[in-house]
């Protein structure tokens, strides 16, 4: 196996918020319950609600989309629910369903009172979409058989379902799709204090020795994710184990983070390379995000889910309707010389 530390790989890097093949222990940190549940306290209490009334109406609750910056915890939420309500919970997402078969089949499936959970939802293709409307309005989906003047259709009754639908980009859904939803939660990016209960908890669940001052260095270098805090988590607990005789203290946490090139702020190679070429290439902006992208040869999306959130919450990048900026606060942590606004007037 070989670990690549290089600041200019396209490769995965340690702090993607995209799910990656070193997290499949994720499973046994997830919290059950929302009373386990860190963090997300507006989606929570709203959840909370809404959870006892259906349960008091004894009704499936209503069809819920959550949308945020990936990795804070939809799919997590959602099995939440399920644990809550006390039902089981179906997983798919908009890129799997690749024929009409497969949604109806999903549904079709589906037991009274269950929660379908389709991650990516906007993805999920426009011609699809139309038998996500009955579904979710009567609990009832037409099916047409056959084409020309001997087509059928057939009418079928679906049992009471929650949807719960999750997407990077609400913007992106069908105004019909969306008005289906009776409850839409946003998720936000966690404070350093709450990653660092959660590093904290997940450490007990690892079995990991932990100081309070090493949970919060790893918390404030996880770009407010938790899926980070524990990815981070694991592999600082390896550096501490093999170098400090397994005790997880600041020092520690530190020294590992600073090897994974993850640095005091969280910011990682891809952001110290995004706000550098914004500086280097274009004064600090504004340039136009596909412009961005092609000069730092990523994807506009993932710059635009993955990488600005972060940026844009900690004051590094501004959006402006002419493109993004990059703030002194920015040309401060890279260490380079701020000349006052670069901006050119016409
Ligand atoms: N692990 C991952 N996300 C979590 C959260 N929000 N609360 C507790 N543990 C978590």
């Amino acid at each position: 196996m070989s670990i690549s530390f290089s600041e200019d790989n396209g490769d995965e890097i340690i702090t993607t918020t995209a799910s990656i093949p070193e997290d499949t222990g994720e499973g046994s940190l997830r919290p059950k319950t929302l009373q386990e549940y860190i963090g997300q306290e507006k989606a929570k209490g709203n959840l909370e609600i809404f959870i006892n009334a259906a349960k008091m109406r004894q009704e499936p609750l209503d069809h819920v989309l959550l949308h945020g910056p990936p990795g804070l915890g939809k799919t997590t939420l959602a099995a939440v629910i399920a644990n809550e309500m006390g039902v089981n919970m179906r997983i798919t997402s908009g890129p799997a369903i690749e024929k009409p078969g497969d949604l109806v089949a999903m549904l079709t499936n589906l037991n009274e009172g269950d929660i379908l959970f389709v991650d990516e939802i906007h993805r999920l293709n426009r011609a699809y979409e139309e038998i996500l409307y009955p579904a979710m309005e009567d609990y009832a989906i037409d099916i047409i058989l056959g084409k020309g003047p001997s087509a059928n259709s057939i009418h079928l009754d679906l049992p009471h379902f929650t949807l719960i639908g999750a997407t990077t980009r609400s913007g992106q859904l069908t105004a019909p799709l969306r008005d289906r939803f009776g409850v839409t939660l946003r998720l936000e990016l966690y404070t350093a204090e709450e990653l660092q209960r959660i590093v904290t908890r997940s450490a007990g669940i690892l079995g990991v020795a932990i100081e309070p001052q090493g949970a919060y260095e790893i918390a404030s270098r996880s770009r407010g994710t938790p899926r980070i805090a524990n990815r981070l988590l694991r592999r600082v607990r390896d550096y501490a184990m093999v170098k400090a005789g397994g005790v997880i203290t600041r020092a520690v946490a530190d020294e590992a983070l600073s090897s994974l090139e993850v640095d005091k702020l969280g910011l990682d190679a891809l952001d110290r390379r995004m706000l550098r070429s914004i500086i280097e290439f274009y004064n600090g902006g504004p340039v136009g995000l596909e412009t961005l992208a092609a000069t730092i040869n990523e994807e506009a999306v993932t710059l635009e889910d993955v990488y600005e959130p972060y940026l844009l919450q900690h004051g590094f990048l501004t959006r402006t309707p002419r493109g993004r900026c990059v703030t002194r606060r920015a040309y401060e942590h890279l260490g380079i010389e701020y000349m006052g606004q670069q901006q050119m007037d016409f």
